[in-house]
């Protein structure tokens, strides 16, 4: 099969995805009258003969749904943080990613940008990303539990991950990453659901993300990693060997798996 056709596929299997993701459980079927040979001539829908609609614009679909996700967010006032906020950072990348990045929650200067990781700690994550994984950061989606800024840094609290969780768990059944790499402790417990974990312990292991929220199953290869501000604290070489050898795993797997 060349490449042009596993892309339809591809995105058939991504429109179909989502379609089931809203509700709709049936689609008309449109079948093309025996004996006709190029797509403008007659089909039959229902025994109507209508114009073929145009072929489907694959590569834009992840952004479409990306920009519902976006558009539902809308000037959100769901919980306490939009008193505060500057700016909803909803997440930047390649919506059609293969590796996602989830961090806990803007910080400053990403509140007065709109984007996710682009202070200090960002700077350290392009570096991890660039020179550390050699990929691009335009190459991979990167987005954080919550959309916007907890004052004076704080940890996001329960109410405010309950509340953005839905748009995160959207984000990712849109792009369907094949590894989500996970930015430190909140945004790794968030992700794997489970409130008591140790960083420290369980950095650098497989685990699996599992959508509770949406109709589709979904199951997603993750790794938690340090927070890219933790490293910046603790810049040794034990712990940066760590990050490097997590993120390691995480390029093989991309790679083979
Ligand atoms: N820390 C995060 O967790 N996310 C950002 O976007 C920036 C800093």
């Amino acid at each position: 099969m060349n490449n042009e056709l596993i892309e339809i596929i591809e995105g058939l299997k991504g429109y179909l995805s989502y379609l089931k993701m809203i509700g709709i459980k049936e689609i008309p079927v449109t079948t093309r009258v025996q004996g006709f040979k190029d797509s403008r001539e007659q089909i039959k829908t229902n025994s109507c003969a209508i114009e073929p609609s145009p072929p489907p614009t694959l590569a834009p679909f992840n952004i479409e749904l990306l920009k519902d996700i976006r558009n539902e967010i809308g000037d959100c006032r769901r919980c306490k943080l939009w008193h505060t906020r500057k700016n909803i950072v909803f997440g930047s990348g390649n919506p059609k990613a293969e590796l996602v990045f989830v961090g806990e929650g803007p910080g400053e200067d990403e509140d007065i940008q709109g984007l996710p990781f682009v202070g200090r700690a960002g700077q350290k994550l392009t570096e991890i990303i660039e020179k550390g994984m050699g990929l691009k950061r335009k190459d991979v989606y990167i987005c954080n539990v919550v959309k916007c800024r907890p004052p004076e840094n704080r940890e996001p609290e329960p109410d405010e991950v309950a509340a953005c969780r839905p748009f995160l768990e959207k984000q990712i059944a849109a792009i369907k990453p094949k590894v989500i790499v996970t930015l430190g402790r909140p945004a790794t417990a968030t992700l794997l659901n489970s409130k008591r974990i140790t960083i420290s312990r369980i950095r650098g292991i497989w685990h699996e993300y599992e959508s509770i929220t949406e109709a589709e199953a979904i199951k997603i290869k993750l790794m938690p990693t340090y927070h890219p501000a933790y490293l910046l604290r603790n810049y040794t070489y034990e712990v940066r060997k760590q990050v490097h050898d997590d993120m390691k795993k995480v390029v093989e797997e991309l790679r083979n798996g």
